[in-house]
This record gives structure tokens, C-alpha cells and sequence, in this order.
């Protein structure tokens, strides 16, 4: 039966690279007989807030539980609704009411793609990110407001369930890939929850065996990605500290225009969601320059998710040749190029016509 995807576009360039992101996936489901059913929505996005005050309609749990996977543009236009509004509106309520409590990165080097690192080696790992709880609570307040005592509060909340469930997805990727799992802790600094964080990935790791593991404190893990990132393969971190490192890890693999992310609900109970890292890009909306990579290996991650791996893996290859060619007339400004989101994207789904 075939994938139930919602395509929700969103604003400015998420809007411009979706159907690239589409016809990429229709293209590599011809070839490898994957079966999609897309449904387009026009909520999650600044034009249906200005017509209907709101950025979804009031059922859209309803529209959209159905489907197996979300695949999102970008959201958010500042000038016309504030950030804040539209990204809680829209993208914070998918992430949360559908529990999609993995947050997934890879962080790859592709041929062709010019990295800020002066010794890059081969770069090839996840960042799993946890994405529900952690340091990221609403719980704390704040005493003796606009006086000498002035005391801001705010508390990590860890749960053993909340921990143990992303740890277990974290290592059944481990075990899946090439077996080696690195946790971010702060042991030393961070002394009630990150104790007992490692803790927690040591119980774990007993249950997988066959995956070595190590941790590094959170510091000296980032200079490991800038000068050392080859030696990674799948990074396991809490909301904050994952935050960050799914942001440094595709920083130091090129242009944001080329990263995806997945959020995952790994159950199934609820879609999980599939989108590029970037936003909505004002500052290029409308000009049809935007780099469509980014959504298209968003498409890539989630066939792979559903275990459609042979298909994925020619996916993310087309990328890797159209890329390592570096025709000027085809890439994107972002990569050097003279070309548009048209060239670019049409070049990746002829690459997989071809294969
Ligand atoms: P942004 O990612 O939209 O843009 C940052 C810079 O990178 C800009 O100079 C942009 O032109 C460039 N860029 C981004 N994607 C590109 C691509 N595919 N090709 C070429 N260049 C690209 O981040 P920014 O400017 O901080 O946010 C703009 C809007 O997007 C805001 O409303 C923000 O809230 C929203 N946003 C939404 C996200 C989402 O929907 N997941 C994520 C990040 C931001
Ligand atoms: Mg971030």
C-alpha cells in the first residue's frame, strides 16, 4: 500500500523548493516501484494566517494523523507575522502533539561541496537529537523581579521513559550502520542529570552489545566535529546539547541550503515530519534561487525511515553525482554556481530517470 505523504509547502523558498522535493520522490518511486499518495495543504503558512487568523485550522490533528509522513517546507515570513507566532503555530505543534521525540541529522560531506573545515576527511554521522524534554522545560520562574535579588530558575526535566526511548533509537541506528555510538555529557560539570544520563546509556548499551561506546563532554565535542568529525557515526545528545551539535555538524559539512532533518515518532502512533534545516529564506523568496537539495535529501531520509533503503540510497547518490560534477550552469548561488532552484532540482531528478 502505497506512503501516505502530506505536503505541506509553507512559506517563501519552502514553498519554491516542495515540488522538487516531490518530483524527486515520484522519480526514484518510478524506478524502484515505491507507491506514494500526495495530499497538498496550504495551512502552516503566513498566507492562510492573514485570511484565516490563525496558522491551522482547528482540526488539523484530525487532517493530518492519517497520513504516515509530513513533508514540510519552511515556515515563517517576520515582516508580515512575528517568528514566534508562526513557528508555534505550526511546526512546535507538529513536533510536540505528534511526539516526534527523535530529532534526526546526518551530517555528510558530499563531492562537490566546499566545507569551512581545513581537515574534513570523511565525513559520515547522525546527530540524534532528543527533541521532547531535557533542558527545554517550561518548569522555573522567576523571584525578586527588577531587584539586587533578582533570581531566574528554570529545571532540566529527565525521564527514564523520555531517555530510554531515544537512547534505543540512537543505538538501533548505531547497529544498523557501522556500530559505534557517542554520547554528549557534561558529567563532570552538570552533576545530578548528566550522571545519571550516562547511566542511562550504559544501561542501554548493554542491551546492544555489539555497538562500542563512548562519551565526551559537551566542550570538547564540538572541537572534536571541527577537527576531528571523521570519527563519528552516530551522536547521541539531550535537547540542548543535540541542538546545538545538529546545527555545528551540517555547518561543517557547507551551505545550510543542503541539510535535512527528520523528526521522528518512531511508534508510528503519529506521522513524523520530514523538512529541510533551512527556513524560509525572505532575503531570496521569490527569485527562484533557492537550493532545493536541502528538501530533496528531507525526501531521501524519509524513504529510508520507512525502509526503502535501495531507493534512498539512489537518491542520496543522484545527489552525490550532480554535485561532484559542479556544472557552474546547475548549482545554486549558494554553491558557487550561476544556476537556479529549477536547474539544480531538475538535474537531480533526471540523475535518478537515468538510473
Ligand atoms: P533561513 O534558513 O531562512 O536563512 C538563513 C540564510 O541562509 C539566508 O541568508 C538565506 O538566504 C540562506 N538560505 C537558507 N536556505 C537556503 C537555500 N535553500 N538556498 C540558498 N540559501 C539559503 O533562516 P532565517 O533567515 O533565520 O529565518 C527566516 C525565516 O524562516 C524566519 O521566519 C524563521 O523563523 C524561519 N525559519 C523556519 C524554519 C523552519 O520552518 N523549520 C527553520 C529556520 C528558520
Ligand atoms: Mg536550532
Amino acid at each position: 500500500n502505497p506512503l501516505k505523504i502530506a505536503v505541506i509547502p509553507g512559506d517563501g523558498i519552502g514553498a519554491e523548493v516542495m515540488p522538487y522535493g516531490v518530483r524527486c520522490l515520484q522519480a526514484v518511486g518510478r524506478i524502484f516501484d515505491v507507491q506514494f499518495e500526495f495530499e497538498e495543504f496550504d495551512f502552516a503558512s503566513v498566507d492562510y494566517y492573514e485570511k484565516h487568523g490563525d496558522m491551522m485550522p482547528k482540526d488539523w490533528k484530525e487532517k493530518l494523523s492519517k497520513f504516515d509522513a509530513l513533508y514540510f517546507g519552511a515556515v515563517g515570513m517576520p515582516d508580515r507575522v512575528p517568528d514566534d507566532v508562526s513557528l508555534w503555530g505550526s511546526l512546535l505543534k507538529f513536533r510536540r502533539e505528534f511526539d516526534q521525540f527523535v530529532n534526526l541529522r546526518p551530517c555528510r560531506l558530499l563531492k562537490g561541496v566546499t566545507t569551512p573545515l581545513a581537515n574534513p576527511g570523511d565525513i559520515d554521522f547522525y546527530v540524534v537529537r532528543e527533541n521532547t524534554e531535557g533542558e527545554y522545560s517550561s518548569i522555573g520562574g522567576k523571584i525578586f523581579e527588577g531587584t539586587d535579588r533578582e533570581t531566574v530558575i528554570q529545571e532540566t526535566v529527565m525521564t527514564r521513559t523520555g531517555v530510554d526511548r531515544v537512547l534505543q533509537y540512537a543505538f538501533e541506528l548505531a547497529q544498523r550502520r557501522n556500530k559505534k555510538l557517542t554520547s554528549a555529557t557534561k558529567s563532570n560539570g552538570i552533576s545530578i542529570t548528566m550522571p545519571w544520563w550516562d547511566s542511562r546509556v550504559l544501561e542501554m548499551s548493554k542491551k546492544f552489545p555489539d555497538v562500542a561506546v563512548d562519551k565526551y563532554h559537551i566542550d570538547i565535542l564540538t572541537a572534536h566535529f571541527v577537527q576531528r568529525p571523521h570519527i563519528f557515526d552516530v551522536v547521541v545528545a539531550t535537547n540542548l546539547f543535540g541542538d546545538i551539535l545538529s546545527d555545528l555538524g551540517p555547518a561543517c559539512t557547507g551551505t545550510i541550503g543542503i541539510a535535512p532533518s527528520a523528526n521522528i515518532n518512531p511508534s508510528g502512533t503519529f506521522p513524523s515530519l520530514f523538512e529541510p534545516v533551512h527556513g524560509s529564506a525572505p532575503d531570496i523568496a521569490g527569485k527562484g534561487i533557492a537550493n532545493p537539495v536541502g528538501m530533496i535529501w528531507a525526501g531521501q531520509m524519509l524513504l529510508g525511515h520507512f525502509g526503502y533503503h535501495e531507493a534512498a540510497d539512489a537518491l542520496l547518490k543522484a545527489i552525490e553525482n550532480v554535485l561532484a560534477r559542479s556544472e557552474p550552469h546547475i548549482l545554486t548561488a549558494d554553491m558557487g554556481g550561476k544556476g537556479d532552484t529549477k536547474s539544480l532540482g531538475e538535474a537531480i531528478e533526471k540523475e535518478i530517470l537515468a538510473m
